[in-house]
Formats: structure tokens, sequence, C-alpha cells
């Protein structure tokens, strides 16, 4: 028998089913906030009997996102809009979680249906663009600057701080 739509116990969380839903980039923040469209797209799949409902890869810091319209959590201000939605979600007997996230070289470049590559600063994208190396991930992707130890550690705390802004927010797993 499938177990599917059986129930499942991960430490102290039970998820109603197996179904869980994938982090999916939307692209559809302003200033790394969650909004209207968020509530619906994770709402949504929550309304739909979903076991577990993941954010889209959330940023923890600015530069570590893919594009300007990224998801983001890099201050206390981004909690309470989550804050909203996880409610939200585990009103409906789902379980809330958040994919934390660094761009890395992948930083800001273009959302999907606007363009490939750089974001130029013009159009919201950003300088500082890090990664292990100096190396771009493509020809028309931000050459990034190669991250010192000390860049790593702050990198390393900014997941720290962000997974501790996700429990704030109410989300059981990230
Ligand atoms: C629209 C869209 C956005 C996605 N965004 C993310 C993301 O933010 N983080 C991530 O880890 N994977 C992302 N993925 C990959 C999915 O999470 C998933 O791993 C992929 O669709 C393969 O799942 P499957 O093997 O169940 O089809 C995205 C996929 C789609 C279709």
């Amino acid at each position: 028998m499938a177990h599917l739509f059986d129930s499942l116990v991960v430490r102290d969380i039970k998820f109603a089913n197996r179904v869980f839903v994938s982090p999916m980039c939307e692209y559809s923040s302003t200033d790394g906030y969650a909004n209207d469209w968020h509530l619906v797209h994770l709402g949504s799949r929550a309304v739909g009997g979903a076991g577990l409902v993941l954010t889209e890869a959330t940023a923890v810091l600015p530069e570590g996102r893919i594009s300007p319209q990224d998801l983001g959590t890099w201050s206390d201000d981004h909690i309470e809009p989550l804050a909203r939605i996880v409610r939200f979600i585990h009103e409906q007997g789902s379980v809330a979680g958040m994919q934390l996230a660094h761009a890395g070289r992948k930083a800001s470049t273009y959302r999907p249906w606007e363009g490939q590559g750089r974001v130029p600063e013009a159009e919201g994208g950003w300088k500082n663009v890090v990664a292990p190396s100096a190396v771009a991930f493509a020809d028309h992707y931000p050459m990034p600057r190669a991250l010192s130890s000390d860049g790593i550690q702050e990198i390393i705390a900014a997941f720290a701080e962000a997974a501790r802004r996700a429990c704030e927010a109410g989300f059981r797993v990230d």
C-alpha cells in the first residue's frame, strides 16, 4: 500500500500526510517582503491539503537574493508578513516551512520572464555579489568577489539570524 496519505511524525512535528510542497521561487517581492501573492500561493497549497508547505528560497541577506524580487528575511521587519502566512497555513492543518538561501554568484540576476543574467544597478541590481572564488557563473552573470574567512562567517551568522526569524514567524521546518 502507498503511504502518501498517511500521517508522518518527524521529531515533534506531525504532518497530516506526505505531500510536501517544494520551494518555488515566485520573484514577486518588493524589498524581500512577503505580500498577498505569497499568502495566496502558499495558502492555497495548504487549503489543498498538503502536509507541508515550504516557502520559496528566502534570502538571508539582500545580496543573497537571486533577483531583486526574491523573498527575504534579513531584517526583523520581514517577520510579521511571514507570520501572517504561517498562521493561515497552520489554520488549515498544514505545516509551514521556510527554505533559507543565499544565491552566491547567481545573485543580482533577472527574474526569468524579464531577461537573463546580470541586472544593472539602475534596475535594482547590486555590486556586492560574493562567491567562494572570483569566477562568474556564466559570461552574462555578475563577476563575484571571493569571500574572505570573515565574510564566510558573516554569512553563517546571517543564516543563524534568519533561522531565528523563521522561528519567530512560527515556521516549524527550516
Ligand atoms: C517555479 C519553480 C520554482 C522553484 N524554486 C525553487 C526554490 O526556490 N528552491 C529550490 O530548492 N527549488 C526550487 N525549484 C525546484 C523545486 O523545488 C523541485 O525541486 C523541482 O521542481 C523538482 O521536483 P520534482 O522532482 O518533485 O518534480 C523550483 C521549481 C519550480 C518549478
